[in-house]
């Protein structure tokens, strides 16, 4: 076992500290001792001090993912905490939270207990559960929320299911407001989107399929944001995907209402254009939009309207995919690839660097309240060693998620995750010799 960790000559990015330079990183047990220009120097010759250096390599802190769907209990043919939290460390997520919509749903102490309890045992990436918000996310009576955050829960939401019910919505505010926990809404009007397969929009008037409209998404958050701000409760939005919910977001938060909310990498890359071939690894909820709309969520994430990235990992087995396109379960995996894909945000010049770190550490993390990742001096250390010049093909074998669900399987990404560390711990490392890469 080694003493310290000198990570030699990296470009340290930490927005929470306006941090973007070439320097050594020193960890020692469980905690960030050093940083600085040659900090490390001194150390790298000694025995039993480990030196990472890889040329060009990016420290970050580590990532944390607010919504995933890890499946246990219930699917664990499709992911299971154990698949799902190494999918998150090879992804370089350090902290992920869980939605509820497992089987049964994760609506009671026991439930959030047991995923709190399993994932400590599995020593990787942390586990933080999202509780349902009704019982049995049914949009009607509440769930124990005191009882919720008291074994762990993070936040709230019924995501898969709108809380549609204007009264349920209003209570669910206040209710959750008294224990300060966040409320994560997946914004549909369900009457709304009754046998949609996807946006509505030429391209589905063309395919001849029943279309989801984005006015779906805008009345509920529309009507959430006027509740929020009469309850005054933390109100989050799921997975924005219209420019309406963004102008909407934008106008709330100028007048200083408590509003976050989240985008995915793939609303942010991928058009209806890609349901042309009826491909069901691209119908997602909500679906995939038009180009104004990917223009508008770019805008909003880059400019801080949308507060942080959360990837809606959403396995499915072929069971679910292999079919045809409205017996298709929606969603895609996101954990091994969000951080690959958005770094090619980056070099299009669509955000900076420091606003993506920014997006998948501090701003995500603030939303449901743990502890801001960091580089400081003494803090603990998390963090994420990512080499952006590999370049890697995205294909089944190299995805440590029991499901392959994505529409970019045959990418070739550049940017490739070699380290994840989470209290001083390496929970990933990849394996270069193995990772053949582009
Ligand atoms: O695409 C989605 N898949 N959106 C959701 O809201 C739920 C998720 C799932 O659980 O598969």
């Amino acid at each position: 076992m080694s003493e310290a960790v000198v990570f030699r000559r990296v470009r340290a990015v930490d927005p929470s500290r306006d941090l973007d330079r070439e320097v050594d990183v020193v960890v020692e047990g469980k905690t960030i001792t050093r940083l600085g220009p040659d900090a490390g120097k001194d150390l790298a010759t000694r025995e039993r001090v480990r030196v990472v250096e890889v040329r060009g390599g990016l420290l970050l802190p580590g990532l944390v993912d607010i919504h995933a769907h890890l499946r246990e209990p219930g699917q664990e043919y499709k992911e299971d905490l154990r698949s799902g939290l190494l999918a998150a460390a090879a992804g370089g997520f350090t902290d992920v939270c869980a939605m509820p919509n497992t089987r049964p749903v994760n609506d009671t102490r026991a439930i959030t207990e047991m995923l709190v309890h399993k994932a400590r045992a599995l020593g990787g990436s942390r586990l933080h559960p999202i509780a349902a918000i009704t019982i049995g996310q049914k949009g009607e009576a509440l769930t124990e929320m005191a009882d919720l955050k008291d074994a762990g829960a993070v936040a709230v939401s019924d995501d898969g299911h709108c809380v549609t019910r204007s009264d349920v919505m209003r209570r669910a505010l206040e209710y959750a407001s008294t224990f300060d926990l966040p409320l994560i809404q997946h914004a549909e009007d369900h009457a709304l989107t009754a046998g949609a397969q996807m946006h509505e929009g030429a391209v589905s008037a063309k395919l001849g399929l029943r279309g989801w409209p984005r006015v779906a998404e805008d009345v509920i958050v529309a009507r959430d944001v006027i509740l929020a701000e009469y309850t005054r409760a933390r109100y989050h939005v799921a997975h924005v995907s219209t420019l309406g919910a963004v102008r909407i977001l934008r106008e709330a938060k100028s007048r200083g209402i408590k509003v976050t909310a989240e985008v995915t990498p793939h609303h942010l890359l991928l058009t209806d254009a890609a349901l042309i071939g009826y491909d069901t690894a691209c119908k997602v909820s909500p679906p995939l939009r038009e180009d104004e709309d990917v223009a508008s969520l770019r805008e909003a994430l880059a400019d801080g309207t949308i507060d942080c990235i959360a990837t809606d990992h959403a396995p499915h087995s072929p069971l679910e995919k292999d079919c045809v396109l409205d017996e298709a379960s929606p969603g895609m995996i996101g954990l091994e690839l969000c951080l690959p894909l958005m770094l090619g945000l980056v070099a299009k010049g669509v955000m900076t660097l420091p606003r993506l770190v920014d997006a998948l550490t501090r701003s995500a993390a603030r939303v449901v309240g743990l502890p801001a990742p960091t580089l400081k001096e003494g803090a603990e250390a998390s963090l994420v060693l990512v080499d952006p010049a590999r370049s890697w093909t995205i294909t089944p074998a190299v995805l440590r998620s029991k499901s392959k669900n994505t529409p970019f399987l045959g990418r070739t990404v550049e940017g490739a995750v070699v380290l994840t560390m989470v209290a001083g711990s390496v929970v990933y490392e990849l394996d270069v010799h193995a990772a053949g890469g582009a």
